[in-house]
């Protein structure tokens, strides 16, 4: 598994498990349990949650499906904004904890920017992490100018990613936020990496995924992957998705597939408010 390291050097995968609406239908709920387990099985042991997430059932669930492999595992949740104070992102957090069945978060994101001063909210993440509650912190959803302020509060420099939407449909980050977040040593965690599933058919990325016998969906994924320094979190239900997904690890886009991709997908030529869904 490729990893890419955070700011203290700690490597985590780049390919990960995103788990948005796991764990709200119990017809659906063997099969998804599957599902992370052989994504762990795989190695794309990165997992992503947050207590938004059909409001603490995802959060239950994943505490469930997870039992036996917590501690192979990269555990990721997110604190609604409105919880952000400096006491409210704690008991948020500890919320969180007994629902996902485990004593720690691996990093714990802002999930994005609301009314609570941002200073109270590091405040509280820094209290987590003195209590060995949350390993590393983080914020989602934040473009250039927000990092821009976090980074000048006291503690502000600790946060160990930002994660954002980021694939071929969405290239605006390209032009001023990775380069700041790659100046400033923030790794990207790119959600919704293949749209949510609203890959195009048709076009340059047809042919590619063509050529290197994969699907559309794989080739979109690859693209996002290129980056020796973003991790990519696709949610699948499915083991046969999930199967895909992980091969995609292994799919290499050439140059020649890269500035194809960049005629179908065009690269931003100016500044764009960052996008979030
Ligand atoms: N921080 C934020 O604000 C934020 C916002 C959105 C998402 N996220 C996180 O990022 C994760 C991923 O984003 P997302 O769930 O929005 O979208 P996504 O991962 O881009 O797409 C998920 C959709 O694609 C399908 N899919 C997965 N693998 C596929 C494949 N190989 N071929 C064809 N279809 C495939 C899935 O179907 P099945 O489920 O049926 O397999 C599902 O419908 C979320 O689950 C969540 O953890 C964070």
């Amino acid at each position: 598994m490729d990893t890419v390291a955070l700011p203290d050097g700690e490597r985590v995968p780049a390919l990960g498990m995103g788990t948005w609406s796991m764990g709200e239908d119990p017809a659906r709920r063997r099969m998804e349990t599957d599902a992370i387990r052989l994504g762990v099985d795989l190695g794309m042991t990165l997992v992503d949650t947050a207590e938004m997430y059909g409001e603490g059932l995802t959060e239950q669930f994943l505490g469930e499906a997870l039992a036996g492999l917590r501690d192979q595992v990269f555990l990721v949740s997110k604190v609604y904004p409105h919880h952000a104070s400096r006491q409210g992102v704690k008991a948020a957090c500890e919320r969180s904890l007994r629902r996902l069945r485990t004593d720690r978060l691996d990093l714990y994101l802002l999930h994005w920017r609301g009314g609570e001063p941002l200073k109270e909210t590091v405040a509280g993440f820094e209290d987590l992490r003195k209590d060995g509650k949350i390993r590393h912190w983080g914020v989602s959803n934040f473009d250039t100018a927000d990092l821009q302020e976090l980074s000048a509060l006291p503690g502000g420099r600790l946060c160990a990613a930002n994660q954002v939407l980021y694939n071929l449909e969405r290239r605006g980050p390209e032009f001023d936020l990775l380069p700041w977040m790659r100046a400033h040593h923030v790794p990207l965690m790119a959600y919704s990496p293949i749209e949510q599933g609203r890959i195009p058919e048709g076009g340059a990325l047809a042919g590619i995924a063509a050529r290197h016998g994969v699907s559309r969906w794989q080739a979109a994924l690859a693209w996002v992957l290129r980056l020796a320094d973003a991790m990519a979190i696709p949610k699948a239900a499915s083991a046969d998705h999930l199967r895909q997904n992980h091969a995609a690890l292994g799919l290499e886009l050439s140059d020649e597939d890269l500035a194809r991709l960049d005629a179908q997908f065009a690269p931003p030529r100016s500044r764009r408010s960052l996008e979030m869904l």
